[in-house]
C-alpha cells in the first residue's frame, strides 16, 4: 500500500488484514522501535482532536518521530499552495497525514508527493482511517458480514459515513440511512453505493429504522459546511438517541460516533452496554499503528 486515500479502492482482503494486525497489536505492543528511522509529517488544516492524538500517539509507540504542521501556523496563510506545501514537506518526513477542507485535496497531494499520504479527512469527502476503526470496533461485537448497520445524522456532509458506507458494502450489509431533510447522502454516493452493489433502505425516522439495527452509527451536523451559517439551525436538535429510545433496540445493539458529540447523544447513554463510541475513539492507536507500519514499514 502506497498512499491510503479512499476505502472504496482497498480490497476487503486488505481492509482485513489491517483489521487482523491493529487486534495483533491491541493483544501484543509490537517488541522494539519499528519506526524508529521514520518521520510522520502531520498536516492538518482543520480542526481535530482524535485523529491527529491517535496518529501522533501511535507513530511514537511504534518509535518514530512527528512533525505538526497546523494550518494556521503555516505558510499556506501567506498563499502557498497545497501542491507546493506537499512538495516541500515531502523532503522532511517519510509519510504525510493530511487532513484538510476540500473534497479530493488528499488525492491531489499524492501528485505531488513521492512519500506515502494518508486521508484523514477531506471536507465532506471521506475520512478511511476512521472507518478501519468504525469496523474494528464493529468486529469486537460482531463478524460483519449481513449485519443491519444504521447511519444517522448529517450523511449529506458527514465524510465519515460516506467512507463507513463503501466499506459496509463490500461486507453485504444492509445500509439503513436515516437523515434530517436535505442530508441524506449526495448524488454522488448514492451513485456509487449503487454501483457497489450495496443494499440501502432510507427511514423516516430512527423510531422507524431502530428495531431493525445490529449496530447504530450517529453524526453531528456539520455545521461548519453549511454554505449559510444560518441554515442548519432547523435540522438542530432533529434527533437525539436517549435511553428511552433504546428500550425499542435490540439487546445487543451498539451505538458507535466517530465523535466529537453535540447534543445528538444524551450522555444517559454512556452508561448503557450499546454505548461503544469511547471504546471506539481508543480504538484508534491500535488500527492507527497497524496503518502506519503498513504504509512506512
Ligand atoms: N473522529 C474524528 O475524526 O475526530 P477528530 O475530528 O477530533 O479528529
Amino acid at each position: 500500500m502506497k498512499h491510503f486515500i479512499s476505502i472504496q479502492s482497498i480490497p476487503r482482503e486488505s481492509i482485513d488484514k489491517l483489521l487482523d494486525r491493529a487486534e495483533q497489536i491491541a493483544r501484543h505492543r509490537p517488541t522494539g522501535r519499528p519506526l524508529s528511522e521514520k518521520i510522520l509529517g502531520l498536516l492538518f488544516f482543520e480542526p481535530s482532536t482524535r485523529t491527529r492524538m491517535s496518529f501522533e500517539s501511535s507513530m511514537l509507540r511504534l518509535g518514530g518521530q512527528c512533525l505538526n504542521l497546523g494550518g494556521a501556523e503555516s505558510s499556506v496563510m501567506k498563499g502557498e499552495t497545497l501542491a507546493d506545501t506537499i512538495r516541500v514537506v515531502d523532503g522532511y518526513v517519510d509519510a504525510i497525514v493530511l487532513r484538510h477542507p476540500r473534497i479530493g485535496a488528499a488525492q491531489l497531494s499524492t501528485e505531488f508527493s513521492s512519500v506515502p499520504i494518508i486521508n484523514a479527512g477531506d471536507g465532506a469527502g471521506q475520512h478511511p482511517s476512521q472507518t478501519l476503526i468504525d469496523l474494528y470496533t464493529i468486529r469486537q461485537s460482531f463478524p460483519l458480514d449481513g449485519l443491519d448497520v444504521g447511519l444517522l445524522g448529517d450523511l449529506h456532509y458527514g465524510r465519515t459515513t460516506h467512507s463507513l458506507a463503501y466499506a459496509l458494502a463490500k461486507y453485504g450489509v444492509t445500509i439503513h440511512t436515516i437523515s434530517p431533510k436535505g442530508l441524506g447522502f449526495p448524488l454522488s454516493v448514492k451513485r456509487s453505493l449503487t454501483r457497489f452493489g450495496a443494499c440501502v433502505v432510507e427511514h423516516e425516522s430512527i423510531k422507524e429504522a431502530l428495531p431493525h439495527l445490529d449496530v447504530l452509527y450517529v453524526t453531528r451536523i456539520q455545521r461548519e459546511r453549511f454554505p449559510d451559517p444560518a441554515s442548519h439551525y432547523d435540522t438542530l436538535h432533529s434527533y437525539r438517541i436517549t435511553p428511552e429510545l433504546l428500550s425499542n433496540a435490540q439487546k445487543h445493539l451498539i451505538v458507535l460516533h466517530p465523535l466529537p458529540r453535540i447534543d445528538e447523544i444524551d450522555p444517559g447513554v454512556d452508561v448503557l452496554p450499546h454505548a461503544k463510541y469511547f471504546e471506539q475513539a481508543k480504538n484508534g492507536i491500535p488500527v492507527r499503528m497497524a496503518l502506519l507500519l503498513g504504509v512506512m514499514k
